[in-house]
């Protein structure tokens, strides 16, 4: 590194120490020149100019990754696409997994209800609309127990199991819960077994 030769020592020295004027090693100094070199390429990056996709575009991709791994809010669909996922054979399908897994301690593999309600019948707490039940499983209610699945489920999860728990109305389980709550107005609950001609089309 530094030649003996060039030590030449400084004439100031601060609380006693003094210092060499030594240049700087040759390799420190070409890793500066190579990052000078190398600044233009990311120096417009944010503004889309560049390699990079923009700090815009990559604000966009960064959400759009985001709320495809987080629930929607229950807020965010309309009775006719939650309708929709029980018509969905895949859906229903993946949704039955989610539903034996996390929902059949509290409604029974059958749906018929024990320490969570009757999920079978016309009679609902918290509202039979397509929308009504994906809010009850996004959002849970907890003081009463039911879970806010929103939370621990995936999107695809959630829109399965409510896709799944829409079929399982109108299908007769045995020993069944009596019916909580108030009955829903025909139209509102849609039923695979019932034909699902149209789920929720009147009183949208
Ligand atoms: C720890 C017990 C428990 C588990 C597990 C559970 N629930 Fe519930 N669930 C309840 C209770 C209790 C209620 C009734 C809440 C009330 O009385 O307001 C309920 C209510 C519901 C309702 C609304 C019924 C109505 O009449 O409005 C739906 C829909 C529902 N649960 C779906 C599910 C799904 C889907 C799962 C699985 C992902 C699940 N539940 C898992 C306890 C549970």
């Amino acid at each position: 590194m530094a030649d003996n030769d060039n030590d030449k020592l400084l004439e100031h020295a601060y609380d006693g120490i003094q210092e060499y004027d030594n240049p700087l090693p040759t390799w420190w100094k070409w890793i500066f020149y190579v990052t000078i070199l190398v600044v233009p390429i990311y120096y417009w990056d944010p503004m889309g100019i560049g390699v990079g996709p923009g700090k815009e575009k990559a604000y966009e991709e960064q959400m759009a990754a985001f709320s495809a791994a987080h629930p929607k809010t229950a807020g965010t669909y309309t009775d006719e696409q939650v309708a929709a996922f029980a018509k969905d054979p895949a859906r229903v399908e993946a949704g039955k997994v989610v539903y034996t897994t996390y929902c059949v301690p509290c409604h029974r593999p059958d749906g018929g209800g024990q320490i969570g309600p009757n999920l079978t019948d016309d009679f609902w707490i918290h509202g039979g609309r397509p929308t009504d039940v994906m809010k009850t499983v996004v959002e849970g209610v907890l003081a009463k127990g039911m879970p806010n699945w929103g939370k621990m489920l995936k999107p695809d999860q959630v829109e399965g199991v409510v896709g799944y728990v829409i079929t399982l109305h109108g299908t007769n389980p045995a020993n069944p819960k009596a019916p909580e709550g108030v009955q829903a107005a025909p139209d509102s609950v849609p039923s695979v077994s019932q034909g699902a001609a149209g789920p929720a089309k009147k009183g949208m």
